[in-house]
């Protein structure tokens, strides 16, 4: 996502079949949002599936937005948990020109989705421990290069159960400008509210292992940063906790 002066929704509605420049097809749409649609593609001559992303054409300067996604998603090709970036392509809707931005495809489902899937619309402690170390994994080598995702949300997660763990794309990088200590901080509060999402929200948190209670840290910014104050912090307490009584 990117911040936009006017966000005028005009809905794309793009129909399958329809052809996105000389190579691919409309499969159906994905997701939507307020600045634009994300489409499933096919790619005629090989069969291969992608995902375009077209931000609304009345949002201005309309291409800063996909530019700015492309070499945010560019910049951090070697982290696993990040979709590969494509490249762009520019297409003709309504006699305006529409840039979008093609990455990879994600087989996953959203997080949010998966979760209502789940008995009681919840995981199991463990299963959301996982999901909170892949996650943590994956935001901790975004970190690494530099960069935040400023959008942590169980929507923007896409999640495939592989073996006994998961594999977690992150979708839907957000533009807080350049990146700051405290753009990576929210990004360990938006992991851990995510992981007390996964576990049933407030309904839920009294019944919750004194060692859940504590990562959670009652979603308290101050309590949570001085016992997590980086991303890599918290992916070594995940692994080296002790399931004994506190
Ligand atoms: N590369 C992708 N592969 C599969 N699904 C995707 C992909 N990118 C986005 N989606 C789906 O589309 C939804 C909307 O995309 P997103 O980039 O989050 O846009 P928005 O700004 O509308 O939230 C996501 O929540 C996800 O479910
Ligand atoms: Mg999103």
């Amino acid at each position: 996502m990117v911040p936009t002066k006017s966000i005028k929704k005009v809905s794309f509605n793009f129909r399958p079949g329809r052809c996105i420049g000389p190579q691919y097809e409309v499969v159906c749409l994905l997701g939507s949002g307020s600045e634009g649609e994300v489409y499933k593609i096919l790619e005629r001559e090989t069969g291969i599936h992608r995902a375009a992303k077209f931000y609304y054409p009345n949002m201005e300067p309309h291409d800063r937005a996909v530019v700015w996604y492309a070499q945010k998603l560019n910049h951090l090709r070697s982290c696993p948990i990040v979709l590969q970036y494509h490249h762009t392509q520019a297409i003709q809707v309504a006699r305006k020109r529409v840039l979008c931005l093609i990455s990879d495809f994600c087989e996953g489902v959203q997080l949010e989705q998966w979760l209502l899937q789940q008995k009681g619309h919840r995981a199991p402690p463990f299963t959301a421990l996982n999901i909170l170390y892949r996650l943590v994994q994956g935001l901790e080598l975004v970190h690494g290069v530099g960069e935040y995702h400023g959008d942590v949300h169980s929507q923007n997660i896409l999640l495939r159960p592989r073996g006994v763990s998961f594999e977690l794309k992150l979708v839907d990088f957000f533009n807080w400008g350049p990146p700051a200590k405290h753009k990576k901080q929210q990004d360990i509060l938006d992991a851990v509210r995510v992981f007390y999402e996964c576990l049933g929200g407030r309904r839920y948190y009294r019944e919750q292992a004194p060692q859940i209670k504590y990562i959670c840290s009652a979603l308290r910014r101050d309590l949570l940063f001085e016992r997590f104050p980086t991303m890599s912090a918290l992916r070594v307490y995940l692994e080296s906790f002790e399931w004994i009584s506190l």
